[in-house]
């Protein structure tokens, strides 16, 4: 399946497919999605079967407008409005308790949904002609990098998807903040672009951030996700250092390295990507930058770690699930060979 120009006649075409059950692949400002009709059982099931995903791992329900937060939930709180207003269109999705309509192959069995509504104008303008809700996971096979552009997802799904809307590469390239309101206390599920600096400011509140290992049921808090196929590893400015040297990496290695801090002149690497300095740069290339190490036929990736602040939040968390394991692992790794 080729991706398609998002003309209008497109968009209608792909509202049509959602309407008879098919699934529609997406571009939204953070990653594309994997589309179907929300309100359709068996379709949503074709998006687990597509993916690869377990049945009770939840997807995030894209709606027109905050004014259609009222068909998918219930007990709104009034936090939820205002971030809606402050925020959407936008990389936020809201976790609330769910309205009795919502399908529970859509929530995973769960009794909250996620809602969010996204800010590109194809998949706006695919809800708007559609009607409904439009339940999207990202649009990769299970634990795999999520796509943010068309032929990314061509890559990954093309053989199981109806149709692939090309709306250009994903502007934000890091899937959404998420933050839960379904409890007693405003939680970040999962962090994005949109800080939780930002979130606070509206909430008047402070949220709270779940120790890693508490057991929640979100499938983008697992530890390996977003992960290449080619074995990467994160490391320190000080460690490229080392490793520049020479000292290190004694065994014939075909390396990568996705470099932050350090300009990288040298032969000791196969394939060299320089990141911006800038956070939202850096996030927006990410997913694709690391796609294209993955194709490059590498024993193995290094990843320079950027500076581990706030706004860098969302980008260390999508690296240390990309590469897991530090270079200590992978020193003794060799030694093992
Ligand atoms: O940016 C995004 O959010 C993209 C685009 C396509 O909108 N979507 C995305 O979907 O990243 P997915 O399925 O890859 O990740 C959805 C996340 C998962 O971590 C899932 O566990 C969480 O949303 N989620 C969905 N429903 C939930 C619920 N009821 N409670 C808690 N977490 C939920
Ligand atoms: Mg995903």
């Amino acid at each position: 399946m080729k991706p398609v120009t998002a003309d209008q006649a497109a968009i209608n075409q792909a509202a049509d497919l959602l309407r008879q059950g098919r699934l529609v692949a997406l571009p939204t400002e953070t990653v594309y999605g994997l589309g179907a009709d929300a309100k359709n059982p068996e379709a949503v099931k074709r998006i687990f079967a597509a993916k690869g995903r377990p049945a009770d791992h939840p997807l995030i329900v894209h709606i027109p407008d905050k004014a259609a937060l009222t068909d998918w939930a219930i007990e709104i709180p009034e936090i939820a409005w205002k971030l809606a207003e402050r925020f959407w269109p936008g990389p936020l999705t809201i976790v609330l308790k769910k309205h009795p309509d919502v399908p529970m192959e859509v929530t995973g069995g769960q009794n909250t949904v996620a809602l969010r509504v996204p800010n590109h104008p194809v998949v706006l303008a695919v809800l708007t002609e559609f009607g409904g809700g439009i339940a999207a996971p990202s649009a990769n096979r299970f634990c795999r990098i999520s796509p943010t552009q068309a032929s990314h997802v061509e890559e990954e799904l093309g053989d199981k998807v109806d149709m692939i809307l090309d709306g250009g590469a994903c502007e934000v390239g890091l899937e959404s903040t998420i933050v839960d309101l379904s409890g007693d206390q405003p939680r970040l599920l999962r962090p994005g672009q949109l800080s939780k600096t930002e979130i606070e400011a509206v909430l008047g509140s402070a949220l709270i951030v779940p120790e890693a290992d508490e057991e929640i049921h979100v499938p983008g808090r697992k530890d390996v996700h977003y992960s290449p196929k080619t074995q990467a590893f994160l490391c320190t400015p000080e460690q490229v250092q080392v490793i520049l040297r020479g000292n290190v990496l004694q065994h014939r290695h075909k390396m990568g390295i996705l470099s932050y801090a350090t300009e990288i002149n040298s032969n000791l690497f196969d394939y060299v990507i320089q990141m911006p300095k800038n956070v939202n740069d850096y996030g927006h290339l990410l997913y694709s930058k690391l796609r294209e190490l993955d194709h490059a036929e590498l024993d193995l990736i290094l990843v320079e770690q950027p500076p581990q602040t706030e706004v860098w939040l969302a980008v260390n968390n999508r690296l240390q699930k990309a590469a897991k394991q530090y270079l200590e692992d992978f020193q003794s790794r060799l030694t093992d060979k």
